[in-house]
């Protein structure tokens, strides 16, 4: 399965979505994420990010490794999200800031 990851927090550009042959992502207030059981491992998302954001399973980073379980959780609760949409207006000025964890609104 593929894993959305810390980058993704109050980023959340979307353009991952569009892709996805199975629709497999979910939407929560600052993050997306992907249900580990639906996606297809088509690989198709992962460059799609502007964020990078996203990796596959066995290539999450070390201090990413959490991140696994939160998908396969919040992908149980959140809604499904098909069609890209207008990223937060200051979505550029948190790409690549470190720690976002703690920004993460469930
Ligand atoms: Fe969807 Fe493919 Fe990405 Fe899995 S790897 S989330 S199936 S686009
Ligand atoms: Fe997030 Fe990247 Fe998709 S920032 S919403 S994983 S395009």
């Amino acid at each position: 399965t593929f894993v959305v990851g810390e980058n993704c927090i109050k980023c959340k550009y979307t353009d991952c979505v569009e892709v996805c042959p199975v629709d497999c992502f979910y939407e929560g207030p600052n993050f997306l994420v992907i249900h580990p059981d639906e996606c297809i491992d088509c690989a198709l998302c992962e460059p799609e990010c502007p964020a990078n954001a996203i990796f596959s399973e066995d290539e999450v980073p070390e201090d990413q490794q959490e991140f696994i379980e939160l998908n396969a959780q919040l992908a149980e609760v959140w809604d499904n999200i098909t069609e890209k949409k207008d990223a937060p207006g200051d979505a550029d000025e948190w790409n690549g800031v470190e720690g976002k964890l703690q920004h993460l609104e469930k």
